[in-house]
């Protein structure tokens, strides 16, 4: 008697009375390929709009977080991907508080600016001082910069009102023209050198400040796409944090919270398949297959999510025998090397003969071919740092290729212990840009496009809660939540 069985308990009731009247009832088993923040968030919010019936997976092929992630050194955890949140990211923020996780903000340290030759800006513990170089070297161009970023930050707000009130949208370009029309794309033709050229920054200062943060942000210059520049800008302003204990716990948390089922398994393709339906007409569903350490293996889903980059050399996932065929993904990502060194910093190689003098615990870079650096910082641990502090500092170097043994030894006079991650870190950035879809097929979505505009844990909770908002409204059919138009006009009146 499936009508008993199926009162046993909600959870059950997916697995056992499959929908068989059509699109009006819940989707039955939901996939979502990668437990990084995008995958664990979608999680969290499919199970808010679908409610406690639809049975979720989540495909991982290593571990829950993907590119946020710690490495261990003398004991201590330190982020090695991605590390500072902004004050107004408010997905991440909500998660944070939802979980009851901790925050921690980083330990400010002076920083410098080395063009390969000497510094070109240097802080000095005095903040009047800092204050009076800045205005000596750059006039009033830090404090415009601050309301450039501030003006487009305030546009990019515009999308939690949009998600809160359950709008969705079927393009990465649509998401973005709802922001902020036109003006806000043309950010996407241009490069941040561009874009700040024409709203009348000097060169020095684009060179000598803005070129820095895209350096130690994105390991690319001033020819990054205006939007992932601003985010970049917004990346070294103050009151930035992380969650304590490591970002990561974000994603099990939230996969935790949304009663998902994490199958570790290497996604290798997915294939349409239509199975019959009491009702009548077939039904569409994915069969996923996945490699697991007993081979490989698979299910079928109602909908599926693919929350990790696509490409060759990234997620590879063979789309088979869909009609019209899914084209290959084809946006580079850029290799990035996060170092961590537990040493002395060798003073003279930044050109200080008196290494007493030396006190900066940051040093960005400008844009000079014979840097083997993008930058590096004295870093704390991602846990309480009780009273062993370790006697030498904990160094974090940026650069595209992993150090060699030679340049390691440049950089520090004296070290103990070197760790080093290698990346597929972010797209490369090459405006105009061209964003992936979100729609693969009628219910396959792809997250990881919006990244092609700014890659950041933020965009990454942006696009799964896009992706499940689009997903719920296209099953039901409620054409009237996706792609609207003038929703900033329309949504003013409304509160
Ligand atoms: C060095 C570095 C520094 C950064 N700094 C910051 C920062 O300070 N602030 C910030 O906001 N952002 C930062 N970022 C960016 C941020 O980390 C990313 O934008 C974000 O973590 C991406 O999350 P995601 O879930 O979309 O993708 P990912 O984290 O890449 O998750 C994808 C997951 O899918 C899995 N996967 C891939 N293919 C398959 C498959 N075929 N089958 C099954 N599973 C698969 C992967 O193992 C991975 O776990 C940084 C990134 C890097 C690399
Ligand atoms: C950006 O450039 C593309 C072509 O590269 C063009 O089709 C598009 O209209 C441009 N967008 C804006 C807002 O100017
Ligand atoms: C599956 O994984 C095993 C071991 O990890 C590997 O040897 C094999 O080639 C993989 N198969 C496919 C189809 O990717
Ligand atoms: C992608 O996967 C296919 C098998 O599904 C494999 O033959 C190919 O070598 C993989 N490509 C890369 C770049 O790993
Ligand atoms: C430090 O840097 C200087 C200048 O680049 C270099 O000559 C020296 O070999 C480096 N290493 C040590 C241990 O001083």
């Amino acid at each position: 008697m499936p009508g008993l069985r199926c009162l046993l308990t909600p959870l059950l009731l997916a697995a056992l009375c499959p929908p068989a009247l059509g699109l009006q009832h819940g989707p039955a088993k939901i996939a979502v390929v990668g437990g990084g923040i995008g995958g664990s968030a979608s999680a969290y919010f499919l199970r808010q709009k679908f409610g406690p019936g639809v049975q979720l997976h989540v495909l991982e092929k290593e571990a829950l977080g993907g590119r946020l992630h710690t490495v261990d050194m003398e004991g201590a955890a330190y982020e090695a991907g991605g590390t500072v949140i902004h004050p107004l990211n408010l997905h991440m923020k909500h998660f944070v508080k939802e979980l009851g996780l901790s925050v921690t903000s980083p330990e400010s340290s002076l920083a410098g600016v080395y063009n390969g030759e000497e510094f070109v800006f240097e802080e000095s513990s005095w903040s009047i001082l800092n204050l009076l170089k800045l205005l000596w070297h750059y006039g009033l161009n830090p404090l415009r910069m601050s309301m450039w970023v501030e003006d487009i930050l305030d546009k990019f707000m515009r999308i939690y009102r949009y998600q809160m009130h359950d709008y969705a949208f079927s393009s990465n370009e649509r998401l973005l023209h709802a922001i902020g029309g036109n003006d806000f794309l043309q950010l996407f033709n241009q490069t941040i050198d561009e874009a700040m050229q024409k709203a009348g920054f000097s060169q020095k200062f684009i060179n000598e400040v803005v070129c820095p943060a895209m350096r130690v942000n994105y390991g690319q210059g001033v020819t990054i796409n205006g939007f992932v520049g601003a985010v970049s800008l917004a990346g070294v302003q103050p009151g930035l944090w992380s969650v304590k204990g490591g970002n990561k716990l974000v994603c099990s948390g939230l996969i935790y919270s949304s009663k998902a089922e994490v199958i570790p398994g290497t996604v290798v393709s997915i294939e349409p398949k239509t199975r019959p339906s009491r009702g009548g007409d077939p039904v569409k569903v994915y069969e996923v297959t996945y490699n697991t350490s007993s081979g490989l293996t698979g299910d079928t889903y109602d909908i599926v999510l693919i929350a990790a980059p696509l490409g060759r050399k990234l997620a590879n996932i063979t789309f088979r025998n869909f009609d019209p065929p899914i084209p290959e993904f084809l946006n580079p990502y850029r290799q990035a090397v996060t170092t961590f060194v537990h040493g002395r910093l060798n003073a003279s190689f930044f050109g200080y003969h008196d290494p007493q003098a030396f006190h900066l615990g940051t040093i960005f870079t400008t844009d000079n071919p014979k840097l083997f650096i993008h930058s590096l910082g004295v870093v704390s641990p991602v846990g309480d740092t009780d009273s062993k502090l370790p006697f030498l500092a904990v160094w974090k170097v940026f650069s595209k290729e992993e150090l060699t043994k030679e340049q390691l030894n440049l950089l520090f006079s004296s070290y103990d212990s070197v760790k080093a991650k290698r990346w597929l870190a972010y797209p490369e950035y090459s405006p105009p840009e061209k964003f992936p879809p979100v729609i693969l097929d009628e219910q396959l979505y792809y997250l990881n496009g919006l990244e092609q505009a700014a890659s950041a844990m933020e965009m990454s909770a942006i696009a799964a809660r896009n992706a499940a908002l689009l997903a719920f409204h296209r099953w039901h059919g409620h054409s009237a939540s996706i792609d609207q138009e003038d929703l900033h006009e329309k949504l003013k009146t409304e509160l």
